[in-house]
């Protein structure tokens, strides 16, 4: 299939959402609420559509702003979020080459790292590691371990641990991790409890 990747231009705008919305299925609608917010507060960093051979909008990745609060400083890095592909247009590499595109335009940004939360068994296979092998934590230990990922940049400095700080937006939309029961059921899934810092049960 015929594919390009490109900035987004400002009259894609209901296309990206509606790619969006048809992508996460019953998600949609809280998808497409979350980020419509983060781009009225101008807190979209980049945005790639996929393109098709008919000029058709078949795929999209934002990437937003967010902070990591290391010791020293606190650090601008980009969360990677949403990633969609309409339906029809799955399993072709359309979300690979927008991965590939959106992790090399944050390096091009200047970011040290960029996170996300997603299944680690679809985004390992696209140079993906958990966040906490570089020491980063997710912003909420509602995210499956695993699920928080990273990829470290040319600006990246070991020096950069710490825990990920979501923008306002993302906390007004309850729009990070998974809450019960989804969230015991993928615990459950994955051997859970994986170690956390969270002080032992007593009952
Ligand atoms: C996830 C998504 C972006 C992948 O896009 P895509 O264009 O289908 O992905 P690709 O074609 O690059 O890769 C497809 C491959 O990944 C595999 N894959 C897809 N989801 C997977 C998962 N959760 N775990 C493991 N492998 C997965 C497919 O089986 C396929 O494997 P193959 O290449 O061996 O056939 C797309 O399915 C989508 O929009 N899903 C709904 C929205 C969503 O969940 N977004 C991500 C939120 S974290």
């Amino acid at each position: 299939m015929s594919l390009e990747i490109r900035a987004q231009r400002p009259d894609e705008s209901d296309a990206v959402l509606q790619v969006v919305s048809e992508a996460f299925g019953d998600e949609g609608p809280a998808v497409v609420g979350v980020w419509r917010d983060v781009v009225a507060r101008g807190l979209d960093r980049a945005q790639l559509v996929a393109v098709g051979a008919d000029g058709e909008l078949v795929g999209h990745v934002g990437l937003s702003h967010g902070w990591l609060d290391t010791r020293p400083a606190l650090v601008d890095v980009l969360v990677l979020s949403p990633l969609s592909v309409a339906p029809a247009h799955q399993g072709r590499g359309v979300g690979k080459a927008l991965l590939t595109a959106a992790v090399a335009e944050a390096d091009r940004l200047g970011a040290p790292v960029v996170v996300l939360e997603g299944d680690p068994g679809y985004y390992r296979r696209h140079g993906w590691s958990p966040a906490a092998d570089l020491g980063i934590e997710a912003p909420t230990r509602r995210v499956p371990g695993p699920a928080f990922q990273a990829v470290p940049l040319a600006a990246y400095q070991s020096w950069m641990t710490g825990r990920v700080v979501y923008r306002d937006v993302w906390w007004e939309h309850d729009s990070t991790g998974l809450r019960d029961p989804l969230l015991a059921d993928i615990e459950a899934g994955l051997g859970a409890p994986w170690p956390t810092d969270d002080p032992p049960q007593t009952s």
